[in-house]
């Protein structure tokens, strides 16, 4: 670390997006080359050409420390924190070496790299409803909660509120309506909490809703942008699955028909047989889905789609009646899955924001074979372990946690 900064300071080559409403002009390019050190954040940079060059960049920030989520910004196109990008690592990523910063997607620019955060994240936000909607009665102390709980909600509590997520999403893009990742995200965190009250009020509203959990495509995108590791869109499949299948909500955008259509779909084939997606997503999950009146309503309706995508040779006749063939073992390996996970007794949720054991239970002092008593007293399982099957010392000294450095 040390290394790291000790290198002298270089010269960066910022090249940002400009835009002031109140001038009439459309947005332009701006270059500034700044000196740093190269662990210095962008953020350094653009305040050093704010300071030397031109006072009038317009930038939001406040903690410097990737804490208050206010620095969000595009850099090379990729949603950053402008405080926790460090100008070395900016450059490598440039195309031309210069570093291109932007303001955030999916946002109104207010200024330079500022965007109207009211006008879209935070009003989001209002819409899930971010609080606790208390359980009744309240208890006179605190209510006492697992702690398994408290650990499935604190991925979605680490939300800093930079807005990258949604900066970056696709399905915002097209439907600037979508309810959107980080909002989502703020609504599992009740959702999940179990001395919220409205757990299948809040589940209905944002699956009967068509911009709700359903228009999200699973992009990744969002996934990819936060900086701490909230995981938006996996937080959006685990309020559908509370939804579909703990409170058995149907919601009219055949939002869990479409998924359960899918997923047989690839359960009988191996791969999905995209022709019959559409038209089981609104008349049933099985062959005869298409001769329901939805369907047939929903086909008519897509015709132009489909001729568009007849002509351009994206679907041939041929591949919209037989479903894609793969070789038997494969076929066989993918039901493998299906039936391991059907057969589950219980639902599995992953949280992989949590890393860690819980502590490994003492071993017995007798099970340290040939060990005498006192030899084993204070010493972890893991070197207990080792000694039992003979380790060698290099693998010894490697444990975590070892005092023997
Ligand atoms: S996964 Fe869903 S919520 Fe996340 S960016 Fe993509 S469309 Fe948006
Ligand atoms: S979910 Fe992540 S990217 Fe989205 S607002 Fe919260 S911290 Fe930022
Ligand atoms: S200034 Fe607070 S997160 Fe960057």
């Amino acid at each position: 670390m040390a290394e790291i900064h000790d290198r002298p300071p270089e010269e960066f080559t910022l090249r940002l997006r400009r835009f002031n409403p109140e001038s009439g002009e459309a947005p332009y390019w701006d270059e500034h080359t700044v000196e740093l050190e190269p662990h210095r954040s962008v953020l350094e940079g653009i305040l050093q050409a704010r300071d030397k060059f031109d006072g009038s960049i317009g930038i939001r920030c406040s903690c410097r420390q990737a804490i208050c989520g206010s620095c969000g910004i595009r850099v090379n196109g990729e949603p950053s924190l402008a405080c926790h990008t460090h100008l070395d690592a900016a450059k490598a990523s440039a195309k031309d070496g210069v570093i291109e910063i932007e303001p955030m997607g999916n946002m109104p620019v207010l200024k330079d790299l500022i965007v109207d955060m009211d006008a879209v994240h935070w009003k989001k936000i209002q819409r899930v409803t971010p609080w606790l909607l208390a359980k009744e009665p309240v208890p006179e102390r605190e209510y006492i909660v697992p702690k398994e709980s408290m650990v499935d909600v604190t991925q979605t509590m680490a939300c800093i509120q930079c807005g990258a997520c949604v900066s970056d999403c696709l399905a915002m893009e097209v439907d600037p309506g979508f309810i959107g990742p980080a909002a989502l995200a703020k609504a599992y965190r009740f959702v999940g909490d179990p001395r919220d009250d409205e757990q299948f009020e809040r589940l209905n509203d944002l699956s009967q809703d068509p911009q709700g959990i359903f228009d999200c495509t699973h992009c990744f995108k969002c996934v990819e942008a936060c900086p701490k590791g909230v995981n938006p869109m996996g937080q959006i499949m685990r309020l559908r699955r509370i939804a579909s299948s703990d409170q058995h909500i149907t919601d009219k955008n055949n939002g869990v028909r479409h998924e359960h259509a899918f997923a047989t779909l690839v359960k009988d084939n191996g791969l999905l047989w995209e022709a019959e997606l559409l038209p089981r997503s609104y008349g049933g999950d099985s062959f005869f889905g298409k001769f329901h009146p939805a369907a047939a309503k929903e086909l008519i309706s897509s015709l132009p789609a489909i001729l568009k995508a007849l002509m351009r040779g994206k679907v041939t006749p041929m591949g919209a009646l037989k479903p894609h063939k793969i070789p038997k073992a494969d076929l066989a390996s993918v039901q493998a899955i299906y039936e391991k996970i059907d057969n589950r007794e219980e639902r599995y949720e992953l949280n992989l924001y949590i890393a860690g054991e819980d502590e490994a239970p003492e071993e017995p002092v007798a099970a340290a074979v040939g060990a005498p008593e006192d030899s084993a007293a204070g010493q972890g399982t893991a070197e207990a372990s080792e000694a039992d099957t003979g380790a060698s010392e290099d693998a010894g000294n490697g444990t975590e946690g070892s005092t023997e450095q």
